[in-house]
């Protein structure tokens, strides 16, 4: 699910077309890696899969003495991150694999906000990425824990008239990284020790304002498992499906935030 070709193709564009809501979901998530950058010392910091740009931002804005790049292979998340960052002068976007990225300078940091868990061949791009940081360079990411323990996208997958195919859990894609042993073998390989993966669970925001629940119905539609599900249904299921999935929405607003839970790992590590 959403490898590197549909990053590059209509993913991407619809993550381009949704990164507010996309945003907002992350909410606390993007809090809590702000927070974690803060036990390193760093002047220059790489993004991977940086999306529309939003965590290169905020560290960004928060530093300006630091340097920070976000690398993705989607042009039309990179053309918004260039924009949003356009009046930031410590902040640039490059439209590029992280897999085989060549940078003027060597990053101290690399963080993600999901970004790390499409790559084809993880111990080689996390190998690559080692030597292409400082001798000192640390790693932090979040990635998504396993589906099971990710109502956000179990309960929306609930409301499917069937249940699709699980597949290789460790293909590319949102929950290649849920098994925190497999995480910490790929980043051995890749050169890098001390791995730390630590659960954080937050609750994930799917609509909020004047009218929540049709909020959190736009964004099922444009991002995640309903929308990748809707485009092979007829009017009709479309149609039934997006019933389900407003009562489901329903259910989970409470004080006018629809919300679900949601599970990630947070993976630090050093160069080895
Ligand atoms: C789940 S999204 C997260 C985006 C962003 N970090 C955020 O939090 O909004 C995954 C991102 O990784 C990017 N991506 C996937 N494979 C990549 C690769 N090999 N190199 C760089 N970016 C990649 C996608 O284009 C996408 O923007």
């Amino acid at each position: 699910m959403a490898e590197k070709s549909e990053w590059q193709g209509t993913v991407g564009e619809s993550w381009a077309d949704e990164y507010r809501r996309t945003d907002r979901s992350f909410t606390l998530l993007t809090e809590h890696l702000l927070a974690q950058t803060r036990q390193f010392s760093f002047k220059n910091v790489l993004d991977i899969g940086c999306g529309a740009g939003e965590l290169s931002l905020a560290v960004a804005r928060g530093r300006p003495d630091v340097a920070v790049t976000g690398v993705d292979v989607s042009p039309d998340l990179v053309a918004v991150a260039r924009e949003r960052g356009s009046g930031l002068a410590n902040c640039s976007f490059e439209l590029a694999d992280a897999a085989d990225w060549q940078g003027d300078g060597s990053p101290e940091l690399l963080i993600s906000r999901h970004g790390v868990m499409f790559f084809d061949d993880p111990p080689a791009a996390f190998g690559h990425l080692a030597d292409q940081s400082s001798d000192e360079a640390a790693i932090l990411f979040s990635c998504f824990r396993s589906l099971e323990e990710n109502p956000f996208f179990t309960e929306v997958i609930r409301q499917l008239p069937e249940l699709p195919d699980k597949g290789d859990p460790r293909a590319p894609g949102p929950f290649a990284f849920a098994d925190a042993d497999y995480v910490r073998s790929i980043l051995a390989k890749a050169g890098w020790q001390d791995v730390g993966c630590e659960p954080f669970d937050f609750p994930m925001i799917a609509g909020v304002g004047e009218d929540p629940v049709a909020e959190a119905i736009a964004y099922f539609k444009r991002i995640g498992p309903a929308a990748r599900a809707a485009r092979d249904m007829d009017t009709l299921a479309r149609d039934r499906f997006f019933g389900r999935i407003r009562a489901m929405a329903e259910r989970n607003m409470h004080e006018g935030v629809v919300s679900l839970p949601a599970a990630a790992w947070i993976v630090t590590a050093r160069k080895a």
